[in-house]
């Protein structure tokens, strides 16, 4: 069956000390994880070697970059490369959040070669869709999003889907402590799976792990895990601090 995912995405935050000092602090109070469990944590991409040595010992405890560029080498002041973030030691990368779509100009054509890339350097991929406010308030959030998933790896046949965890991030719930409720992410959810299962196949939609992210808080993860379609969450701000993040880690062992 699917995994339970829990991944902690720190956006711009920390120097090298502090994030090595989060990293020994989450591992220190890790709770026990099955088989069935994956914590991931996300770093700056500064932070990517020291975490992957930290985590490496670590059983269910993996490193994620934030983003990766669509080319291999060359010219690209400022960027990384997908083969450069597996050199780190890392084995997953974020791609096609909302704040590189949307401060950055990513485009579903650009995440769908970033998505190539990364599978290309065998790096696991954590995808992100969500609609902006003025999309829900119209109620056209399922085919906005649906149409991210179709742009950003519909290209993919089936093995290498079995790369991609899905991370549905409303907009308007990130940062904003304005949480989707639990029959809003359980709707979408189940739309997103049924999208997969559309083109793919119900084994293989079912097999798809697929994240809530926004406002998410030890307080609300039990109840939106508690969700037949949820199956984790990515963390922003809560991911900052270890005993936050033990909390939302614990609601996903508890389920
Ligand atoms: P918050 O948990 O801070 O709302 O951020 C969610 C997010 O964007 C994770 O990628």
């Amino acid at each position: 069956m699917r995994k339970k995912v829990v991944a902690g995405n720190w956006k711009m935050n920390l120097d090298i000390e502090q994030g090595k000092k989060l990293v020994n602090e989450i591992l220190a109070g890790m709770p026990q994880l099955g088989d069935e469990h994956k914590v991931i944590i996300c770093p700056p991409f500064i932070h990517l070697q020291q975490t992957a040595q930290l985590t490496v010992a670590a059983n269910r405890v993996y490193t994620g970059a934030q983003n990766c560029y669509t080319e291999a080498s060359g010219a690209y002041t400022g960027e990384v490369s997908a083969a450069m973030v597996k050199s780190t030691g890392a084995l997953f990368v974020i791609l096609g959040h909302s704040e590189r779509r949307e401060y950055f100009n990513e485009t579903n054509e650009m995440l769908a070669k970033k998505v190539n890339t990364a599978l290309e350097n065998n790096l696991q991929i954590i995808f992100c869709c969500g609609e902006p406010l003025e999309i829900r308030d119209a109620c056209t959030q399922n085919q906005y999003v649906e149409q991210q998933i179709i742009d950003g790896l519909f290209h993919l046949d089936a093995e290498q889907l079995s790369h991609v965890t899905i991370a549905y991030e409303p907009i308007w719930a990130i940062g904003t402590g304005r949480t989707a409720t639990t029959e809003q992410a359980q709707d979408m959810h189940a739309h997103i799976r049924s999208v997969i299962a559309g083109r793919y196949g119900k084994e293989v939609a079912d097999s798809t792990s697929i994240l809530y992210g926004g406002s998410c808080k030890p307080s609300n993860a039990p109840e939106l895990f508690a969700c037949p379609d949820v199956d984790g969450g990515l963390i922003g701000g809560a991911s900052l601090n270890a005993a936050d993040f033990h909390g939302i880690i614990n609601a996903m062992v508890e389920q």
